[in-house]
């Protein structure tokens, strides 16, 4: 580890009162810190750690060992070396699964090495998730392009000597092609605006009803390429929302695509509303595989697809995130019910039209 130039403290207090208050201080931020703080003496061993460190690594891990021998146990990676900093990387036990480590070892001259340790599980795996993105938005976004410049190059070479059926599923395959870029850009853009929090939704009196067949402009080509049927149970009395009507068909086509992409050939997706307190629940529900119960927590994650489906189906596991945010936007909620082998029900509420009316009115 490289030497670093020394650098002091900057005292603020001038008085001897507010140095001693700066000590406690300085004692009590050592204690509360939330991440883990650990002093190694010239010796390699380990001097002082703040409960943060405990918390991560455990006390029996840290107690009476050199803190090098622990990191080479663990099969820690240097990741950089530069401005007196060594900063390295590895595995450790979490509650639920696997974490990853980062350790920052900085010299404190012939005191030892101070070591900060910090549990970047989650930063590790969206970087991880987002490298795996760009790979999964390419080969998205070929489908649909082979799929539109292969019927192009076919209709300039034939298109005035083709039969009408013919050119017509020409042609139909071309509208699939564009709506599927249209629908991948357009989910591109909204979680963009979702990270940036300039995502909005303008909400007026609306009909689920007429959401739904917005939706199946683009989702009927889906269900038919797999033999699917849409059973629909709208109730009469809970039609009215007061949604964003665009907002509210993209939520619908999200979940009915999702529920025809993983459900098998031949099965049904039913779309139920029901009244609830105030709110219209609209239910999409299907007879896929289901979803293990380990994994729902995560659905609504940026870019999180289940390992059951990431080999056989395409996505970029934008579609719940979406959902959530437009949802959550209206003041509604959004949640999913699976068990596997027993299909998915996704579920979410937006606030009724004609209560809010009533409300207004009283
Ligand atoms: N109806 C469903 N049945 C089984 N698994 C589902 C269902 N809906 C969602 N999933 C799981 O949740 C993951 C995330 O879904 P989400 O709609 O966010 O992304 P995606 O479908 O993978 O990609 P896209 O961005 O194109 O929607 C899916 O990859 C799939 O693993
Ligand atoms: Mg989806």
């Amino acid at each position: 580890m490289k030497e670093r130039p020394p650098e002091r403290r900057r005292s603020l207090g001038r008085r001897d009162q507010d140095r001693a208050f700066e000590e406690l201080a300085i004692q009590d931020a050592f204690v509360a810190l939330t991440d883990g703080i650990i002093l190694t003496g010239p010796d390699g061993f380990i001097v002082s750690a703040n409960p943060a460190a405990f918390r991560v690594l455990g006390e029996e891990t840290l107690n009476g060992r050199p803190f090098e021998e622990l990191l080479l146990v663990t099969g820690a990676a240097t990741v950089q070396d530069a401005d007196g900093h060594h900063v390295r990387r590895t595995w450790f036990p979490r509650e639920d699964r696997m974490g990853v480590l980062e350790i920052v070892s900085t010299s404190i001259g012939e005191r030892g090495v101070l070591h900060t340790v910090r549990d970047v599980t989650a930063q590790a795996e969206l970087l991880r998730l987002k490298e795996d993105f760009l790979l999964q938005v390419a080969h998205e976004l070929r489908t649909p392009i082979a799929a539109l410049s292969a019927t192009l190059d076919l209709l300039v070479d034939d298109a005035l000597s083709m039969p009408p059926a013919q050119l017509m599923t020409m042609v139909s395959t071309l509208r699939r092609s564009a709506l599927r870029l249209e629908h991948l850009v357009e989910n591109l853009l909204d979680a963009g605006s979702i990270e940036a929090g300039t995502f909005q939704v303008r909400a007026v009196p609306a009909s689920v009803r007429s959401c739904l067949q917005e939706a199946m402009v683009f989702t009927q080509m889906l269900l038919d390429s797999k033999h699917q049927r849409l059973e629909e149970r709208l109730r009469p009395d809970s039609d009215r929302v007061l949604a964003d009507p665009r907002r509210t068909a993209q939520v619908l086509a999200n979940l009915i695509a999702n529920a025809s992409r993983y459900a098998p050939e031949n099965t049904t997706v039913t779309i139920v509303t029901a009244g609830r307190d105030g709110f219209v629940q609209v239910s999409v529900v299907d007879e896929g595989p289901g979803i293990p119960a380990d994994e729902q927590p995560r659905l609504f994650q940026r870019f999180f697809r289940s390992r059951e489906v990431r080999d056989q189906a395409g996505g970029l596991g934008l579609g719940l995130t979406i959902c959530r945010a437009i949802v959550l936007a209206h003041g509604g909620d959004i949640r999913v019910e699976s068990e596997v082998g027993r299909g998915t029900s996704v579920h979410f509420t937006l606030p009724k039209a004609r209560q809010l009316a009533e409300e207004a009115g009283a």
